[in-house]
């Protein structure tokens, strides 16, 4: 098993006691302390991936700005690290800027992003002179033209575009190609550009894509960077746009299994700045900005899920099946895009593999299944298992499914505990009914 102890946060290592440890804590102790189903994420593995996409972008292109994609995780002590990291954090709705704001988070850069933003999130971006909105659709264009001319605003937007490339990343988290409901096709874009260049109360800085998420090699970026700036190159000659800012979104790649290594940021970095450079040149434009929006790579590997096991049933020659005290309700990623996932006993870090199991979640769907035919040591009920990679798009998606309770999140750092989020209680489940 400890060859899958690369999988998890950089701190995590096996104790004394043959358990895993995480931030210099012993997990199963935490998962006494706190109970489980349990989430911890590893402070020093987000400020490593922080300052490694500043440094690997910065060093290769000054002028770059890492913004945190709030939507993989977000809560007020991940916003506060964020903040001291020097990142810029992406925000989808009034929810996630309440939480950037009760953070006290720069919100000079926080940039607004969303397919269907109402006027009422509109309102309230620009009352809280919010770095960039990026636009993303024509009705949204004309209502945030008409918005900040009602509250006297001139914000600084973006238009997101879809440049029409295929990321080779799973349907349901592809956002670049044609047919998607994010952003302005580019071959009906340029009505766009005029649009908001003639707008008195915007101020068009430059354009965003997103192309999905998990991207496993450069190339998408690259051939969406040489479309993007032949687009402003265009809009140069045709209205005298000045590209000032181009934020290529997020989708950096997690080895979330042994199997799918992925490359390093400096990888990404080199190849999307080269890129960049060399198109610029060849176009005769002035490099913009570059702005990335990394979500998933920032706080997957720095979270880790803690469950206990309970049932365990045998089907004589299929399958032998391990519940445990999660599932759908806190992970909904193995249901909805099949993601994979690796895992360990927490308690058994030294002991050696004995057989396939299958881990299952508690809840009333018979897709609830965490993983498929993974080799553990000896499994009983009690033990705890711990999965690697969680820290991303699994409690942002969490649920009451089953009226279960949202686990508790625990921030671990140097041998320290604590708890940045309470586990939910009953009470929470009944709190906004009306008798
Ligand atoms: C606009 C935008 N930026 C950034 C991200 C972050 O993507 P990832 O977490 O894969 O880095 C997303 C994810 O959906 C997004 O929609």
């Amino acid at each position: 098993m400890t060859s899958r102890l690369s999988l998890f946060s950089l701190t995590a290592e096996v104790n004394s006691r043959g358990r895993l440890s995480v931030g210099g804590c012993d997990t199963v102790e935490l998962a006494t302390e706190y109970g489980t189903p349990l989430y911890l994420f590893d402070e020093a593995t987000i400020r490593r991936r922080c300052r490694e996409f500043r440094a690997e972008f910065g060093r290769r292109y000054a002028d770059t700005s890492a913004v945190y994609a709030g939507k993989a995780f977000l809560n007020r002590a991940l916003a506060t690290v964020i903040k001291e990291e020097g990142l810029g954090l992406d925000v989808v709705s009034a929810g996630e800027m309440a939480i950037a704001e009760s953070a006290g988070f720069p919100m000079d850069t926080v940039y607004f992003h969303g397919s269907n933003k109402s006027a009422d999130e509109l309102k309230l971006a620009l009352k809280q002179h919010i770095g960039r909105i990026v636009i993303d659709n024509y009705d949204e264009l004309g209502m945030l033209a008409d918005v900040a001319d009602e509250c006297g605003r001139i914000p600084d937007v973006m238009l997101r575009l879809t440049p029409g490339v295929d990321p080779h990343t799973h349907e349901h988290i592809t956002t670049g190609k044609v047919d998607t409901k994010f952003g302005f096709p580019l071959f009906n874009a340029a009505e766009a550009v005029a649009r908001a260049m003639q707008a008195p109360s915007l101020n068009l800085v430059g354009f965003h894509f997103h192309l999905g998420s998990l991207i496993y090699e450069p190339q998408p970026y690259q051939e969406a960077i040489e479309v993007v700036l032949e687009f402003a190159a265009d809009m140069a000659a045709k209205y005298g746009l000045e590209l000032e800012e181009l934020d290529i979104g997020g989708g950096f790649p997690v080895q979330y299994v042994e199997a799918t290594p992925a490359p390093p940021v400096a990888a990404f970095a080199e190849a999307i700045v080269s890129t960049l450079t060399g198109k610029c040149r060849q176009l005769k434009m002035a490099p913009p900005s570059l702005t990335i929006e990394p979500g998933r790579a920032i706080v997957a590997q720095a979270g880790v899920a803690l469950y206990s096991v309970g049932v365990i049933k045998e089907i004589p020659g299929i399958r032998r099946y391990v519940s445990v005290d999660g599932g759908m309700a806190d992970n909904i990623r193995p249901v909805l895009y099949g993601a994979r996932y690796e895992a360990v006993l927490a308690n058994k870090m030294k002991e050696k593999e004995a057989g396939r199991v299958t881990i299952a979640g508690r809840y009333c769907e018979s897709g609830d299944i965490l993983m498929s035919d993974i080799d553990l040591p000896p499994v009983v009920a009690g033990d705890i298992i711990a999965v690697a990679d969680c820290g991303a798009y699994c409690l942002s998606m969490a649920s009451n499914y089953n009226a279960s309770l949202r686990p508790a999140v625990v921030m671990v750092n140097e041998g320290k505990a604590r708890l940045i989020r309470r586990r939910e209680t009953f009470a929470d489940l009944t709190r906004c009914d009306l008798v």
